[in-house]
């Protein structure tokens, strides 16, 4: 089989494992392969153990590996071989020196850039797929143009707006395929071949194109306004816990605005994810450098809500419970950051479980597809850590339930059986508000919703 072009994509994660595999299945023309250094995930992504769970994604590869989609670790060769090459390095919130805390990380993203030029021996596409700082495009162009080999390289900036739990759907059907490039003919050139592959399923209204820097700040500001709607939402929470005002019907009133729009105002015990922090703060960071205080000051205060928001919950616990928690049994309702993912990259739970331990606190965890990452994150805390993939063995013996990930199998499950099992007084906080709280009141339960009027006995 001849290829009409050869793909590839330098980062076997969440974004480049499931993109390139939708890519292939759509196009079976392009040659797709996927590399990274990580050798086990690679041998993973080859077998029928993939290395991440979404929906739908399984069939997918399956049906696409070994046509057109490829996973290698031959890192030099495949760059050699591509015509067009998609970075989803990770670029995650610096952790050392200048910036610390707040900027991105660009040294996987830098690396990359040097070996596109080492292993490169003719013209080919760059196409950042990783979120980076508005301008790295810059910096990547440098890099490129500074090789002695007289080869041109195209950068293209097409940011990802996936989601984690419905990577695929949003995939296959996305708002928008957002490309940026140069004013320039090459540059033009560059997008049309870009914009061609998503034609092969996405409306051609929906792939949009900018200029190289819009694009690359889009994506900060669209992943901060969601985050922004979260923060607001829960926002409000406090102030409905104190003047019985029901945050649920609240989202709905203001939602149901269409100016306004109904997603994203599910209030919670805090956003998690590997990415609303890190890229508002590297926003944050970047509105800094630019002597824009205010607008960094404004955006900032959405990852302060959230940090306010998960502490919070903490707290109410503890209190709740007669100020004190020691050697009490509470049991973890989810770990994920969210529903139908076992990412836990900066999940809620990690810093709810770290808290209510260092209150002395037993923990039984239970989620249905992270607890290898749970028990990664709580790493040297076993003693007071137990992980259960059946919820009622987590409960069993426990004084409370904290619900952290809005699984639906937790909506389904049979509480009087569980409360019966529970020591008494039993409590249920309900940090996402999915489960039926009057009916675990009439349980027997005292029930701690987010912004909604708490239910008890006492
Ligand atoms: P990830 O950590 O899951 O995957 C990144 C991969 O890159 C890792 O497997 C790592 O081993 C590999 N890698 C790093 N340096 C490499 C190198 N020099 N050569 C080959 N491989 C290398 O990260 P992710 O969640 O897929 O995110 C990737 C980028 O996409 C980030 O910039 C992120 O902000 C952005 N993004 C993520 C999501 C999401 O839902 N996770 C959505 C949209 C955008
Ligand atoms: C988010 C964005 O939705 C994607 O568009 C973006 O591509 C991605 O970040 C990224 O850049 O990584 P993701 O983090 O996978 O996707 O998941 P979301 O559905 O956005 O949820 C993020 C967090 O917000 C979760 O913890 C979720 O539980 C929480 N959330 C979401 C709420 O608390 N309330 C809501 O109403 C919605």
């Amino acid at each position: 089989m001849t290829f009409k072009k050869n793909i590839l994509c330098i980062g076997a994660g969440y974004v480049g494992g499931p993109t390139m595999a939708v890519i292939a299945s759509k196009c079976p023309r392009y040659r797709v392969t996927v590399v990274d250094i990580d050798e086990e995930k690679i041998r993973r992504w080859g077998s029928d153990r993939l290395p991440i769970f979404e929906p739908g994604l399984d069939q997918i590869v399956r049906r696409a590996r070994g046509r057109n989609l490829f996973f290698s670790t031959a890192i030099a060769e495949e760059i050699d071989r591509a015509d067009i090459i998609f970075v989803s390095v990770n670029t995650p919130t610096k952790t050392y020196g200048h910036g610390a805390g707040m900027a991105s990380d660009l040294q996987h993203w830098e690396k990359t850039a040097h070996q596109i030029v080492q292993y490169s021996r003719q013209a080919k596409i760059i196409v950042e797929k990783s979120t980076l700082p508005v301008r790295t495009a810059e910096a990547m162009e440098r890099i490129l143009t500074a090789n002695k080999k007289g080869i041109h390289f195209d950068v293209i900036s097409n940011p990802e707006f996936l989601a984690e739990g419905s990577a695929v759907r949003d995939l296959l059907e996305p708002d928008r395929v957002l490309i940026g490039c140069h004013d320039s003919d090459s540059g033009r050139q560059a997008a049309a071949e870009i914009a061609a592959i998503f034609a092969h399923w996405v409306p051609s209204e929906r792939i949009i194109t900018s200029n190289l820097w819009s694009a690359e700040l889009s994506k900060l500001v669209a992943n901060a306004f969601l985050a922004q709607r979260i923060s607001s939402i829960n926002s409000i929470t406090p102030l409905c816990e104190k003047t019985d005002a029901d945050i649920a019907e609240i989202s709905y009133a203001v939602g149901s605005d269409h100016r306004i729009g109904a997603r994203f105002l599910q209030a919670s015990v805090g956003f998690g994810g590997s990415c609303f922090k890190k890229d508002i703060l590297n926003l944050v960071y970047i509105a800094r450098s630019y002597d824009l205080s205010e607008t960094a000051d404004y955006w900032e205060l959405v990852v302060r809500m959230n940090e306010y928001q998960m502490k919070r919950f903490v707290d109410r616990i503890i209190r709740e419970m007669f100020n004190t928690i020691v050697d009490k049994k509470i049991a973890l309702f989810g770990f994920a950051f969210k529903a139908n993912t076992g990412d836990t990259r900066e999940s809620p739970a990690i810093f709810v479980a770290r808290k209510l331990l260092e209150e002395k606190a037993l923990l039984a965890i239970s989620d249905p597809q992270a607890l290898d990452n749970a028990r990664h994150d709580l790493a040297g805390l076993d003693g007071r850590v137990s992980f259960e993939s059946d919820p009622y063995k987590a409960a069993a013996g426990a004084q409370a339930i904290a619900v952290l990930t809005e699984w639906e199998q937790f909506q389904s499950l049979d509480y009087e059986k569980i409360y019966k099992g529970m020591k008494k007084p039993a409590f249920v906080f309900d940090g996402r508000n999915i489960l039926d709280h009057p009916r675990l009141f009439a349980i027997g339960f005292n029930v701690f919703p987010i912004g909604k009027p708490s239910r008890t006995h006492f």
